[in-house]
């Protein structure tokens, strides 16, 4: 994804937030098989661009889904702790935001809301359902592309056991 870069609108606004240091870690996280900056990324450029064809405040769209995801985690976690996570990230991302920025109350909804209804915060905001819904389908592609790759990996493996075989 390299064309938000071009559309500087969206670069002004979400500049401050992508250089801050404790953001940057999120370059260093594996989420869904890409870093946690990229995917944060994608979700909060789609949803700003939804938010502007329907005429809603695209600029809290696009921060609140940068920082959706905003918490820092090992990338050696357990199966266990990746399944809690998936309940508990929410709060987690929202304090540290919290933490690292002033959030209108909208921004802090979107980010506390993103995991509904896996989890049972309901968005109050129609810029918190579009981060949603664009968060699940962005956590899909990713993750089909994940697993695809896992498919080719096994299969390669398979291939040289049975080169090895013979
Ligand atoms: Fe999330
Ligand atoms: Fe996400």
């Amino acid at each position: 994804m390299s064309s938000h870069k071009a559309d500087l609108q969206y670069m002004n606004i979400i500049n401050k937030y992508i250089n801050n240091e404790e953001f940057q870690k999120t370059k260093n996280i594996e989420h869904h098989g890409v870093t946690r900056f990229e995917h944060s990324l994608k979700v909060s450029y789609y949803s700003y661009k939804i938010a502007k064809i329907l005429m809603l405040d695209y600029k809290e769209t696009a921060i609140g889904g940068l920082l959706h995801d905003f918490f820092i985690s090992s990338n050696d976690r357990t199966s266990k702790e990746k399944i809690e996570s998936v309940f508990t990230h929410p709060k987690i991302a929202l304090k540290t935001a919290k933490s690292e920025f002033d959030l209108t109350v909208k921004e802090q909804d979107i980010i506390r809301s993103h995991m509904f209804p896996i989890n049972i915060s309901v968005p109050k905001y129609m810029e918190s359902w579009i981060v949603s819904s664009v968060d699940k389908i962005v956590a899909i592609e990713e993750l089909s592309l994940k697993f695809k790759f896992k498919v080719r990996y096994a299969y390669n493996l398979l291939l040289l056991f049975i080169i090895g075989l013979r």
